[in-house]
């Protein structure tokens, strides 16, 4: 089943619990949360009190999003029952077999990401280890990009790799998904797929996630 996972990082934050209540009741199946530090990216999001103040309020899963350099030091802050995937950067983690050990040993599930221009290739040792590969079709940092379209060929390959070798990981894509081309990422393979400004900048958020949830049912 292929899920939807609104970025709050494209929500109005002055009513963020009313906006997740929305997407929820509309249907979207998880809250992606965008954490970025300064550092690996240009810019600085939130960080984990904005998530947990969400906890209770939606019963929705939490896939988080670390844009951040030392995440080995943060990721435990991230943890709540609602925790579903803790993401780490290829390109932030020098000792990546560690860092999603790390994350493994708190509870949660551990995934990959990688920018639009890091190769697959540099997964080779750890895909048998993740619960998650997150492809970025944007270059991290900001919502409300344009979709890069090399991501898809990352897309098929893992899906390929995962059907030959069995292996376990969700394939997820995250940057300038839109109702356009959210059909084609599907067929290549994507099961959770990211959407921020295309669900919150919406004129209606409902109708927009319904939009997103019926391309789903018939993809
Ligand atoms: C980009 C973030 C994305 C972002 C997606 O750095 O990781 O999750 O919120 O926003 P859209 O869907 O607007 O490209
Ligand atoms: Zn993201």
């Amino acid at each position: 089943m292929v899920r939807l996972a609104p970025s709050i990082l494209s929500a109005d934050f002055s009513k963020l619990g009313e906006q997740v209540s929305l997407i929820e009741k509309a249907g979207a199946q998880v809250i992606h949360v965008d954490v970025m530090d300064g550092h690996f990216v240009p810019n600085i999001s939130y960080g984990a009190t904005v998530m947990k103040s969400l906890c209770g309020k939606t019963k929705l899963p939490f896939d988080v999003h670390l844009m951040i350099e030392h995440p080995d030091q943060y990721a435990e802050d991230f943890v709540t029952d609602q925790t579903e995937f803790i993401v780490v950067h290829q390109e932030a983690c020098p000792h990546l077999h560690r860092t999603i050990q790390h994350i493994r040993s708190l509870g949660v599930k551990a995934g990959v990401a990688i920018n639009p221009a890091t190769s697959l290739s540099t997964l080779d040792f750890i895909l048998e280890e993740v619960d998650l590969v997150l492809v970025m079709s944007v270059n991290p940092g900001f919502g409300g990009q344009k979709f890069i379209p090399s991501a898809l060929a990352k897309v098929e390959a893992l899906k390929q790799i995962k059907e030959m070798h069995g292996l376990g990981y969700e394939i997820e894509i995250d940057g300038g998904i839109g109702l356009d081309n959210v059909e084609e990422v599907i067929q290549a393979g994507v099961e959770l797929v990211v959407a921020g400004s295309a669900v919150f900048g919406a004129p209606n958020i409902d109708a927009r996630v319904k939009e997103f949830l019926n391309i789903f049912n018939r993809s």
